[in-house]
């Protein structure tokens, strides 16, 4: 039987590359996301065999519950979580409206912890792994959003407490820190800034994040729990 892994944010982006890579190595994959119909594109590229669409808003509980119900009874069981959904609201934090705020404390943060809670008896079942993609913004002062960057700060702390906790499991829990990738979260006219105050001269694409998701994943990383992986292109050490 195919391992599991269910990649939240997988109608899009980091998230689609990692379902997209880690259906190449063998899982069975569960995309979740708000739309529909992209989840439905990742099924097309993948096949009905390999990956099955669940829309689902983690920030609702309801939806996080039936997420989980329905992998675990479609697929029989959870080897690997990706924690990819995230937004972000750009902009100073005395100018931002307070449901902008909310909102990403909502999805980036508390939608992870519960998430993390309702999987992890699940993962420890099959001795799995739970991979979240974090952010430079929540290694160093975030540029676009402070309270973006507190949610990623947040989830890298989270990821190390995880980690100890659930290790007599035999579960590893592990983040990955992207620098600027080219997806929908950066706008158009940041690109060409963000590549120039990145060491390797360039932004990042999703599949060069998607590769580290995998090997995360793979079992014979059982040496690897607690990390949070910078993978930015120099970014954080600047040009
Ligand atoms: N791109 C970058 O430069 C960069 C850098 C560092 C970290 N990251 C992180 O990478 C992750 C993926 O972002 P991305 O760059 O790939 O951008 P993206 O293409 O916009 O992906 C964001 C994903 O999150 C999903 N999502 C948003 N709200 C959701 C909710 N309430 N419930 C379920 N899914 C939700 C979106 O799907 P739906 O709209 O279908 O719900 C989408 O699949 C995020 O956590 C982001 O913080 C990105």
């Amino acid at each position: 039987m195919k391992p599991v892994a269910l990649v939240t944010g997988g109608s899009s982006g980091i998230g689609r590359a990692s379902a997209v890579a880690l259906a190449h190595q063998g899982y069975r994959v569960v995309v979740a996301s708000r739309r529909a119909a992209h989840l439905e594109e990742v099924v097309a590229q993948l096949g009905e065999d390999t990956a099955t669409a669940i829309p689902a808003d983690v920030s609702v509980d309801e939806d996080r519950r039936r997420l989980l119900e329905t992998t675990a009874k479609r697929c029989g069981g959870l080897d690997v979580l990706v924690n990819a959904a995230g937004v972000v609201h750009p902009g100073s934090l005395v100018d931002a409206e307070a449901d902008h705020i909310r909102h990403m404390v909502d999805v980036n943060l508390l939608a992870a912890i519960f998430l993390f809670r309702e999987a992890l008896p699940c993962l420890a079942q099959r001795r799995g792994a739970i991979i979240s993609i974090g952010s430079v913004g929540g290694l160093v002062s975030s540029r676009i959003s402070a309270t973006y960057g507190a949610t990623k700060a947040a989830i890298h702390h989270l990821t190390v407490c995880l980690a100890r906790e659930f290790a007599r499991h035999g579960v590893r829990i592990n983040t990955i820190i992207p620098g600027p990738v080219e997806t929908a979260f950066v706008g158009g006219g940041a690109l060409q800034q963000l590549a120039e105050a990145t060491l390797s001269g360039r932004i990042g694409q999703p599949d060069e994040i998607a590769r580290w998701v995998t090997a995360l994943a793979d079992p014979n990383a059982q040496w690897v729990t607690g990390a949070s992986l910078t993978v930015d292109g120099g970014f954080v050490i600047g040009p």
